[in-house]
């Protein structure tokens, strides 16, 4: 059965590969192509961070009795990424791949930052903190995941 770790930092990648792809759109001016990409790439980021918020952080929450933690950093950290993606999707609109560029600079810094802190520091410490609901857990963000 999968660990939280490894099943979320496989779910990083997922969404790495569908931003860089559409990055790679952008710099070639092929606008359209540019647009369903990024659209793939929003759509699976806001399931991850469903799955993180709806499920793996209030679990863990409650397992430490505590919101205070790493976890309220997280949450902070991922209304600021949603507040980049959407001037990304506006230079998109606008076809403005300087602007789109310029932000998705920002967007890569800050997500590679914030995915880092959770596979080296948060996914690890739920893993150990709920390890006997470990399969549970993993379950459940399957099934958001799905929803979303
Ligand atoms: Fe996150
Ligand atoms: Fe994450």
């Amino acid at each position: 059965m999968d660990t939280i770790t490894g099943y979320l930092t496989n779910d990083h990648k997922r969404c790495d590969t569908l931003f860089i792809e559409a990055e790679n759109y952008v710099n070639t001016n092929l606008w359209d192509r540019a647009a369903a990409c990024f659209q793939q790439f929003y759509e699976a980021l806001e399931q991850h961070f469903a799955m993180e918020e709806q499920v793996l952080f209030p679990t863990f929450e409650t397992a430490i009795g505590s919101t205070d933690g790493p976890t309220s950093v997280m949450r902070v950290e991922h209304q600021q990424l949603r507040g980049i993606i959407s001037m990304l999707k506006d230079g998109l609109a606008r076809r403005d791949k300087n602007s789109f560029l310029g932000h998705s600079d920002t967007l890569n810094i800050m997500l590679q930052q914030h995915n880092l802190k959770e596979e080296s520091i948060l996914y690890l410490m739920t893993d150990r903190v709920l390890s006997a609901q470990k399969n549970d857990v993993v379950s459940a963000m399957k099934q958001i995941g799905s929803l979303v």
